[in-house]
């Protein structure tokens, strides 16, 4: 056998049992490569007479082309069968069950679920959200709101404050969310819709009060608006929130000092046996206080009281969160204990919607 046929014999056979790419890729250096045995013999045609060269040159070309051809056969073959052990070990269960992510084990805090729930009903009523900072001015908290310096009501609201400045301001932290009435009246010019949830702070505590509570505040300015808005409006957002057909409501005579007339509202409730229920029952509970916005904070606001009028309220969203899901100590709320929030939250898609029911 000649040397030619014997290197062809040799070459394929180890074309055939390289067995992943990385082998054949040495067969052909080993044999094409710059320095491989058959680079080598085409070498050697420089130095042939021209007759050895026209038989042995098209021996060397041939048996070129044909190690080349049975490398790029087998290359195939190697892909291929990479690209299947590859699928075979790739396989991916689909009908495994799901492992609980957090959207199955993470809840919703019952008060931010219950702002979506009011943010629901209002927005369904053509109000929009408005927001103010928690660190409020005493202008804002207090003296355009009608609360002179020195009046007795600012004693009422057991404000935080933080240090004086050294020009004697001091900031504090709101104490209600009706500074957001003189800001959004500020910014915007009527008419206005507008609630505004958030948080607040007074120096209490105990079982029904935290120094930091939620309050959600509503505006309404503009030529005509009347106490008769008032009650529809709350009425309406008291059988919705709390999911009954009817609730009567009752209107009692107050005070602040940013509503004439003001009133605090009452709803029917029954406590039989323990329990609260609402719609029935001839018991009552506070729940808000309201009235016509002053014509002195329409005029700190740069409204004009002979042109525009409007009313307002302000309600605790801890409190009727209470309410309406049974939770009886104000305190646990903000205690970040997940076996309480596991029982009372709620799941991350249950998103309120009128349309969908807002609790359920
Ligand atoms: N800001 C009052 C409070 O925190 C609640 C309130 C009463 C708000 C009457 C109002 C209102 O807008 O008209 O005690």
């Amino acid at each position: 056998m000649s040397d030619l046929s014997q290197l062809e014999k040799e070459t394929l056979a180890a074309i055939e049992t390289a067995n992943d790419e990385a082998a054949l890729e040495n067969v052909r250096v080993a044999a094409l490569g710059k320095k491989g045995s058959i680079s080598a013999l085409v070498a050697t045609l420089g130095k042939m007479s021209p007759e050895e060269r026209k038989s042995e040159g098209a021996r060397i070309n041939a048996l070129k082309d044909k190690v080349a051809e049975a490398l790029g056969l087998r290359k195939t073959v190697l892909r291929e069968a990479a690209l299947q052990a590859r699928l075979a070990g790739e396989t991916l269960d689909v009908t495994l069950p799901a492992r609980p992510a957090a959207l199955e084990t993470g809840r919703i805090h019952p008060i931010s679920q219950v702002m979506d729930e009011l943010t629901a009903i209002f927005a369904d009523m053509g109000f929009s959200i408005a927001e103010g900072p928690d660190v409020e001015t005493d202008d804002f908290n207090f003296t355009k709101l009608n609360f002179p310096p020195g009046h007795p009501a600012r004693e009422m609201h057991d404000t935080f404050f933080f240090n004086r400045k050294e020009d004697g301001t001091r900031k504090l932290l709101r104490t209600h969310t009706s500074p957001v009435q003189v800001r959004t009246m500020l910014k915007n010019p009527p008419p206005l819709r507008v609630i505004c949830p958030g948080r607040t702070y007074r120096c209490d505590s105990d079982q029904t009060h935290t120094p930091m509570f939620h309050q959600v505040e509503g505006l309404v300015i503009d030529r005509k608006a009347h106490m008769g808005h008032l009650k529809w409006i709350l009425e309406e957002f008291c059988k919705t929130f709390f999911e009954v057909p009817n609730v009567k409501m009752r209107f009692r005579p107050s005070f602040f000092p940013f509503t004439e007339p003001s009133a605090e509202v009452d709803i029917q409730c029954s406590r039989k046996g323990g329990e609260m229920r609402f719609g029935e029952g001839d018991d009552w509970l506070e729940i808000l206080g309201c009235g016509m916005v002053h014509p002195n904070v329409l005029r700190n606001c740069g409204l004009d009281p002979d042109e525009f009028q409007g009313f307002a309220w302000g309600m605790g969203i801890d409190r009727i969160a209470m309410l309406k899901y049974g939770m009886n100590d104000l305190r646990a709320f903000f205690e970040a204990d997940v076996r309480w929030l596991s029982h009372y939250g709620f799941r991350p898609l249950d998103l309120p919607t009128l349309a969908g029911g807002l609790s359920s």
